[in-house]
């Protein structure tokens, strides 16, 4: 049922689940349309344990927020950019494809009726988490027969403790995160699975995430842990482009948009050699989850490199705060990115 929001401390909001008044749930069977779900409490579901995703992993999911702002109105940041990837996501995973105008209705819905669980203006932000899952049974391998839509919410504050304490990060050569013709450029649960153990070797040892190399060429990087990655070396902004294993990220979008129109620097997506990444003024990755976390140092099998002295870059830190000026509304939305919710 929630939490009493009155008893959240929004101070010490790190990225950690606190159970919201509701989520939005709508059901589809399969090879049929989206009918419109409703809002119920939160709460745990009953699932078959022959359910598609349960088994093989047939399941995707986007992350979005809502921000309280400076003028005192609740915002949504791009939410029609997760409702278009998410669409593409479920074709990708074999899941009817979702309709994006329920997408939207379900997260302005989420939103208002847990309008007391979004942090006051800059302590935090409302994530939400929307999922699609194969709930329907299967046995032998195949695309689930009904499926599940779910929005659920947390109040978070920062992804990392520290917040933009430059991250150190280890480069793995012994997993991949995804194949260039696999399912990194859908938002499948299947991937984030894929980077846990990687990421719990490298926690273990000292590092903050792992940055994974591109399967088909280890030369080339693609995405720090769950986010995506940006260098800046002489003023150009380099991020790997989106050849098939890249998420096309929002933020990832935003920055490059925000480096072109606001700061005027020359924009590259592109391979990105790891040897170029080791050598660059400034490394920093995005997410809806980090937003925009600068990284300080970069461990490799050729040793240890520090990036801009192991502190937060000029460029880093005008697009990180350009991005949150616009989420909080500390300055004018010129692109149109804002979602009001009244
Ligand atoms: C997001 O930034 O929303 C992500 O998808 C990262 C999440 C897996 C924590």
């Amino acid at each position: 049922m929630g939490i009493d929001p009155k008893t959240i401390d929004w101070d010490s909001l790190g990225f950690n689940l606190i159970e919201t008044r509701s989520m939005y749930k709508a059901t589809c069977k399969k090879d049929d349309s989206w009918s419109p779900g409703e809002l119920i409490p939160f709460g745990n579901i009953e699932l078959s344990p022959a359910a598609g995703v349960l088994n093989y992993g047939q399941g995707v999911f986007e992350g979005m927020k809502a921000y309280r702002t400076l003028k005192n109105r609740i915002v949504l940041f791009r939410p029609e950019m997760n409702a278009k990837r998410i669409s593409m996501s479920t074709k990708r995973l074999c899941i009817p494809e979702m309709d994006e105008e329920l997408f939207l209705k379900a997260a302005i819905e989420i939103v208002k009726d847990n309008v007391d669980y979004i942090p006051p203006y800059g302590k935090g932000s409302l994530y939400l988490r929307p999922v699609v899952w194969g709930t329907g049974p299967v046995l032998g391998v195949k695309p689930a027969d009904e499926y599940t839509f779910i929005i659920f919410a947390s109040p978070v504050g920062p992804y990392f403790k520290g917040n933009i304490k430059p991250l150190h990060l280890k480069v793995t050569h012994n997993f991949h995160r995804a194949a260039p013709k696999g399912i990194g450029n859908a938002k499948a649960i299947g991937n984030y699975s894929a980077s846990l153990y990687p990421s719990s070797l490298a926690k273990k040892t000292g590092f903050d995430e792992v940055i994974y190399l591109n399967a088909g060429n280890e030369q080339l990087i693609e995405e720090v842990g769950s986010a995506n990655m940006f260098i800046v070396k002489d003023n150009v902004l380099k991020t790997p482009r989106l050849a098939g294993s890249i998420l096309p990220g929002v933020t990832r979008d935003s920055v490059l948009t925000l480096a072109k129109e606001k700061l005027d620097i020359e924009v590259q997506e592109t391979d990105v050699l790891l040897d170029e990444v080791c050598s660059a003024d400034e490394v920093f990755c995005t997410g809806t989850a980090v937003v925009v976390t600068p990284v300080g140092k970069i461990t490799s099998e050729d040793g240890e490199h520090s990036i801009n002295d192991g502190k937060i870059g000029i460029i880093t830190h005008e697009l990180r705060s350009l991005l949150l000026g616009i989420q909080r509304e500390e300055c004018e939305d010129t692109l149109n990115w804002l979602h009001p919710i009244d």
